[in-house]
């Protein structure tokens, strides 16, 4: 069963890379219409093999090509085929991370992974780390470790007294809705003021601090982010840093969206001041081009991973120390196997590889810049460092023109704000982008405003 479903699976793969090449924009089907439109139903008997099948194929066409060069959209997109292959054998191997009985050799892959950021990024002898389902929940382990330094008996008495958290008004969502998590509560995030850059103002941290440390309450966590996510902004590290040594503050970096500059000669300036955080964190399934997801966390020093994620249960530890154990420094119990995309990845390219792979991205960032200062007609936003090129054509709603041309099959791409001004952001993400690519996407959209907006509008 399972050989003649891996040829199933290798047909399946054929079809989705064609798709991807001849109609990289998926028809989308409109939510009315989806039920009627494909086979999505489940019944009591089992589908007829023929049916099974092609209800695949249909699906498959149908779901947005996240590999193609059409797709800009998120802050993730391509296949890099050594990191999916990792990823398939992780599938098959099927592990769960939480024990060396269970995972054996997997465990050393991720912490091979795990030493090798640490020193990469400058963190000592005690620092260790994990992998997370995500970058919002890897913020989240930031902060609850963060909490359990301030106040230890936190963990068995839950929150007495108020405590806050301070954030630049462009970092991630998941700061809030993981504050509401925790029981700190949103109301006790301050939005730290940015330059015009999009990056944390270090004098402003400090104001908002002090004000908090007046009035009573308990600042305990400071998140920094290493590209914001829409203008792809890197606030600054050493300055922060300062507040937060002045405060006894916990230092949480961001980097889901471009913590993989830690990789790049050329750019790792952008996160200068790196080893002075108390955390980091950064989604392989985005800048290293990794199949989603793979989210990494490290700190300094790993006994707050041990303090704040560890429990006992005999009935699951039962051999090997707990440095094998991993599920003792984990958020998950049971935990899928992320580390494996990114050593097969990793192991196959060499770290040169992969600083290729991020400074290929700030190149096709820096062709799309070029092209746009070149072109009356377009409006740049975003700053030269970062991999988000921000722009409007011809003064158009960045909205109407991304959902029509997303509506009309023609590009997949998304729009953001800064301040008072809405624009299309271009994620120069995807590693198989090439400058015909992004000429393309400039040509279709200059083509698609002339023969479909503009005239549909008259
Ligand atoms: C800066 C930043 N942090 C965190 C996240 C959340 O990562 P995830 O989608 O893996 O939860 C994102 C997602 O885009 C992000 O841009």
């Amino acid at each position: 069963m399972m050989r003649d479903d891996l040829k199933l699976f290798n047909d399946l793969v054929e079809l989705l890379l064609t798709e991807e090449t001849q109609q990289p924009v998926a028809q989308p089907i409109d939510t009315n219409d989806l039920y009627s439109t494909l086979d999505l139903s489940l019944g009591d008997h089992p589908a007829l093999d023929s049916e099974f099948k092609a209800s695949l194929r249909d699906i498959i066409k149908s779901t947005p090509k996240t590999a193609s060069t059409a797709f800009f959209n998120q802050l993730f997109g391509g296949r890099i085929s050594r990191a999916t292959l990792g990823d398939l054998l992780a599938v098959m191997l099927n592990n769960s991370m939480y024990t060396y009985k269970v995972a054996g050799p997997q465990v050393g892959i991720e912490k091979t992974i795990l030493h090798n950021i640490c020193d990469r990024i400058g963190y000592g002898e005690h620092s260790d780390g994990t992998f997370a389902p995500g970058g919002s929940m890897s913020n989240f382990m930031a902060m609850v470790m963060a909490r359990d330094r301030r106040v230890p008996n936190a963990r068995n008495e839950g929150i007495l007294a108020p405590m806050t958290i301070y954030t630049s008004e462009e970092s991630h969502y998941s700061i809030q809705k993981n504050a509401a998590l925790m029981g700190i509560g949103r109301d006790y995030v301050r939005f730290v003021k940015t330059n015009d850059a999009g990056e944390m103002l270090a004098s402003d941290l400090e104001e908002q601090i002090k004000k908090d440390l007046n009035q009573g309450y308990l600042p305990f966590f400071v998140n920094a982010t290493a590209g914001t996510t829409v203008l792809g902004a890197f606030d600054p590290l050493e300055s922060i840093s300062k507040v937060c040594k002045t405060y006894d503050l916990w230092l949480h970096l961001d980097g889901a969206y471009c913590g993989g500059v830690i990789f790049s000669r050329r750019y790792c300036y952008l996160v200068r001041g790196i080893e002075l955080t108390d955390s980091f964190s950064i989604n392989a399934h985005k800048m290293l081009g990794t199949p989603l997801s793979c989210s990494i966390i490290v700190v300094q020093d790993k006994k707050h991973l041990y303090e704040s994620f560890s429990n006992d249960a005999d009935y699951l530890y039962q051999t090997d120390g707990d440095d094998f154990n991993l599920g003792k420094t984990s958020i998950q119990c049971g935990r899928r196997n992320d580390a494996l995309k990114l050593w097969t990845l990793w192991k196959s390219v060499g770290t040169l590889g992969l600083e290729a792979i991020v400074d290929h991205q700030f190149q096709m960032a820096e062709l799309a810049r070029a092209y746009i200062k070149q072109h009356p007609d377009y409006t740049l936003y975003s700053e030269d460092t970062s991999i988000s090129v921000c722009f409007n054509y011809k003064h158009i709603p960045a909205k109407l023109l991304c959902t029509e041309l997303y509506k009309h099959a023609e590009l997949m791409v998304g729009f953001g704000t800064f301040r008072n001004d809405e624009f299309i952001r271009l994620v120069t993400i995807n590693t198989l982008l090439k400058e015909a690519d992004l000429m393309k996407l400039f040509q279709t959209i200059e083509s698609f405003v002339e023969n479909t907006l503009l005239i549909n509008k008259t």
